[in-house]
């Protein structure tokens, strides 16, 4: 038995490989095509390990993937791979649309192919997850209640938009070809081997380097936060007992603003590893100019999950965000590889000259 992963050199992709391969023998096939969100020194704790074999390739290559399906025979198939986010997907759509939607319809394909040859027992127990984000259903008001796994698609960034089209395209092989396919739509996640291009990670970096902390327009915007590894044991639980052609939100029941989320940081931070001139970190924050199309408000409802599969998060928000801080405070060094060339190109673009102050 063995199941195959893409995406498995990003930052949940990663944390998922590593956590199932603490908890069980069963081999993980990773491909992932190293793009620059994916980290092999993410999964170095895994060197040397029969258990875990990478495969450096694009998920949408019809011959690689039909070629390691045949080789591995694995019992599922959790896709990963994505451009994931959504500041890049304003600069240059044409990625996501190429990776998210055109990538994901090749893996169905090749999946479709491999499923329909699988003999009676392995074929009913095979199963594709397809993880996705709460993104696809749009911008909450203040009052209105938490995406429910009914909630009107209604994306409105060209990375949601094409999340929303590759979920669309999963559960059309469901209903059309009866492929057993699950898909999960996560609210933001947060943790260790984040790339500090999202506003977590990249707010604790921007502070240890005396940069300022751009914050988007007024900071009033909401997100529903997760510990990563509480994402990645709900995969594994949908994997393990979600109803073929379901879709399951998942989440923390952690809803905070923005500016919250960067003064829980700074404050953190003014704890553990103080500035120098004794100074609060808060003093480091800029406010930037807003990101065009920003979602005011996600809230995920993750009361499906739940009930139906018993799942529920093991980190609150203030023990994971603690762990988090200090994973970047004693992983300098990961922080330090993944700021190449590229990634301070990306800075540039997004911030212009706020990035070098
Ligand atoms: P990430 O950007 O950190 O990692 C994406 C990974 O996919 C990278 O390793 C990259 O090399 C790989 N990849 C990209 N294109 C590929 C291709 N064509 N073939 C093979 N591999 C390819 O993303 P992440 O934050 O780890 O997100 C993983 C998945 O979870 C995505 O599908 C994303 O939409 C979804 N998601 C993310 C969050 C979040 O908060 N980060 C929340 C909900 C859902
Ligand atoms: O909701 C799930 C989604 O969460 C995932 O599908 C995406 O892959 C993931 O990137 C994330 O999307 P967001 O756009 O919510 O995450 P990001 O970290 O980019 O931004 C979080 C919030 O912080 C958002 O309101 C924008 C704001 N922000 C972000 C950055 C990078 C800032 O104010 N300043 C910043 O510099």
């Amino acid at each position: 038995m063995a199941i195959l992963v893409t995406g498995g050199a990003g930052f949940i992709g990663s944390n998922f490989v590593l956590d199932w391969l603490a908890g069980s023998n069963e081999p993980v096939i990773n491909l992932d095509k190293l793009t620059y969100a994916g980290n092999l020194q993410n999964l170095a704790p895994l060197d040397g390990d029969a258990r875990h074999v990478f495969v450096q390739g694009d998920f949408g290559d019809a011959s690689l993937v039909a070629k390691l399906l045949a080789q591995y025979q694995p019992r599922a198939v959790v896709n990963f791979a994505a451009e994931s986010h959504v500041d890049r997907s304003i600069h240059g759509p044409g990625e996501f649309i190429q990776t998210n939607i055109v990538g994901t319809f090749h893996l169905l394909e090749s999946v479709r192919a491999y499923w329909n040859g699988l003999a009676e027992g392995p074929k009913a127990a095979f199963r594709l997850l397809h993880v996705s984000t709460d993104e696809v259903y749009g911008s909450l008001a203040k009052a209105e209640p938490a995406f429910t796994e009914t909630h009107r698609y209604e994306p409105n960034s060209p990375y949601s938009a094409s999340k929303a089209a590759s979920d669309h395209l999963v559960r059309a092989y469901h209903h059309t070809y009866g492929l057993p396919v699950l898909t999960t739509n996560c609210s933001n996640n947060y943790g260790p081997l984040h790339f500090p291009e999202k506003l977590i990670p990249l707010m604790i970096v921007n502070a240890l380097a005396g940069k300022p902390l751009p914050v988007y327009g007024d900071g009033q915007q909401v997100r529903d936060w997760l510990y990563v590894r509480d994402h990645c044991s709900a995969i594994r639980r949908v994997l393990e007992a979600g109803r073929t052609g379901e879709t399951y939100n998942i989440g923390g029941w952690n809803e905070m603003p923005n500016l919250e989320i960067v003064h829980t940081v700074c404050a953190l931070l003014d704890e553990l590893r103080p500035r120098v001139d004794g100074k609060p970190y808060t003093g480091q924050i800029s406010f930037v100019t807003d990101r065009p199309g920003h979602d005011r408000r996600y809230a995920i409802d993750a009361r499906k999950i739940e009930h139906e599969l018993g799942w529920k998060p093991a980190e609150t928000f203030a023990t994971g965000i603690r762990k988090t801080v200090q994973w970047y405070l004693d992983n300098q060094a990961w922080v330090a590889n993944v700021q190449s060339g590229g990634y301070r190109d990306w800075l540039t673009k997004q911030y212009g000259a706020q990035a070098k102050a």
